[in-house]
């Protein structure tokens, strides 16, 4: 048997969205989002679901810090809903919306629960799509605003701040499938989009730093690693040119300063407007990189696998492989100076019931995020600086364009009732995080 020891300091937790788990769409003075629009638009999510009561977290929010001290969680990463308190993006504040996240930052606070904050995950307020979105530069000027009026308010007590959750996910499914809000299939647009997220991103920075030189900052990204499906050259090639083309699109110019050759030659004629100085603000230097990860691409000379031999896949479609974890994160530590790491986002979903015992039996989930643990304590041990470990998610939630059919927690929840069952797998990582090891 081996043990796997963690560094005694190491940041264990769980991670939700407001969107997928607060409900309360229209209440206390919240105002549109965009994921409001698209969920209420018919044909957009599975089974006609909306985030309009989610898992109540608005009202139930003290039930579920208990459960956060009762699984030992040491940190929470959440998003704050721009609409809640800026209800049309800028201008008019929305005292109530600022007053619930202060109250839960202070009991995370009061339960030692370390709170990591995302001020952008995907929810942009409807107001402001109105006004082009993300396609629009003022946008990201608004974010800057909405970001110093949240670390005004919480920076005595947060201490992580991440400015967006996966800007690839926003430019590639929101802007070209067009399969998450706000639901647009615009090449030109996407790339625009991505730029002007960047832009955002960096005077959001510059602002929280400005305003509250103690916090950390940081930025979290979905990295999907580009493996060959053989050792030989030409499957070696297309997984590298994939890798370059998609995954770099945000690395590069955070880390690197610029974007890749082999970005503008893919993108073409719909190379993004950038202006003076826009590179510089974006390649600030950071205090953490959060990555989320959940599965690889396997490429061969003649494209994307659709299935591998052999390999267990989850309800996503996603296929099960904690060793390219540990491989992904190696490489862009070599390849990129990056700050330390938190993998902000890791888990699965697969098919969740109560049995007859009234508890929730997901074996397949255990033996997921053990292994993922295991691989990234490796990568640890290889010389990558990781601190922390978010698992995706505290509870079972909205699933984007999925709707509720898809559970990721490690707590099961009861859309009807609202009642919350922590799942064998919540009992397992409860475990792991009071002996801070695992054995396999
Ligand atoms: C990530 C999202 C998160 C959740 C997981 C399954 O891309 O950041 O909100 O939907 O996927």
């Amino acid at each position: 048997m081996t043990t796997y020891k963690f560094p005694h300091d190491f940041l264990w937790g769980a991670a939700t969205a407001a969107y997928q788990v607060e409900g309360a769409w229209n209440e206390d003075g919240r105002g549109e989002s965009i994921w409001d629009r698209f969920s209420h638009t018919p044909g957009n999510v599975s089974n006609g679901d909306t985030g309009d009561i989610a898992c109540n977290h608005y009202h139930r929010w003290e039930e579920d810090i208990a459960l956060m001290r009762q699984l030992g969680l040491k940190a929470y990463r959440f998003s704050t809903s721009w609409s809640r308190v800026l209800p049309t993006g800028r201008g008019r504040i929305n005292p109530k919306g600022l007053d619930f996240y202060d109250r839960l930052v202070d009991r995370l606070c009061a339960a030692n629960i370390e709170p990591l904050l995302t001020l952008y995950h995907w929810d942009l307020p409807q107001a402001l799509q109105d006004e082009g979105g993300w396609d629009n530069r003022n946008t990201a000027y608004a974010f800057a605003d909405y970001a110093a009026l949240m670390v005004k308010r919480l920076g005595d007590r947060v201490k992580y701040w991440t400015t967006f959750n996966e800007p690839s996910v926003i430019t590639y499914i929101g802007f070209i499938t067009g399969e998450h809000a706000p639901g647009i299939k615009d090449r030109r647009m996407a790339y625009q989009v991505a730029h002007h997220l960047m832009l955002a991103h960096g005077l959001g920075i510059q602002t929280i730093r400005t305003i509250r030189p103690d916090v950390n900052v940081g930025i979290v990204l979905n990295l999907w690693p580009a493996e060959p499906a053989s050792d030989s050259a030409e499957d070696l090639a297309a997984a590298n040119k994939y890798w370059d083309e998609t995954e770099t699109l945000f690395l590069d110019p955070l880390f690197k300063g610029y974007y890749s050759s082999a970005m503008y030659d893919m993108v073409g004629k719909n190379t993004p407007k950038i202006q003076d100085g826009d590179m510089a603000l974006i390649a600030q230097k950071l205090d953490y990189v959060g990555i989320n990860f959940y599965s690889r691409n396997v490429f061969s000379a003649k494209g994307k696998l659709e299935k591998i031999e052999g390999s267990e896949y989850t309800e996503m479609g996603w296929e099960v492989c904690a060793p390219a974890l540990r491989s992904m994160l190696v490489k862009i530590n070599s390849e990129y100076n990056l700050p330390p790491i938190y993998i902000t986002e890791n888990g699965a979903a697969f098919h969740d019931e109560v049995s007859a015992d009234g508890k929730v039996h997901d074996p397949r989930r255990i033996d997921y995020l053990k292994n993922h643990f295991i691989q990234t304590r490796l990568a640890m041990l290889d010389g990558v600086d990781v601190r922390g470990y978010m698992v995706w998610s505290l509870m079972d939630n909205f699933e984007w364009g999925h709707g509720f059919s898809r559970r990721f927690g490690l707590t099961y929840v009861d859309y009807d009732s609202q009642k919350r069952i922590i799942k064998d797998s919540g009992y397992w990582y409860m475990n792991v995080i009071q002996k801070n090891e695992i054995d396999e």
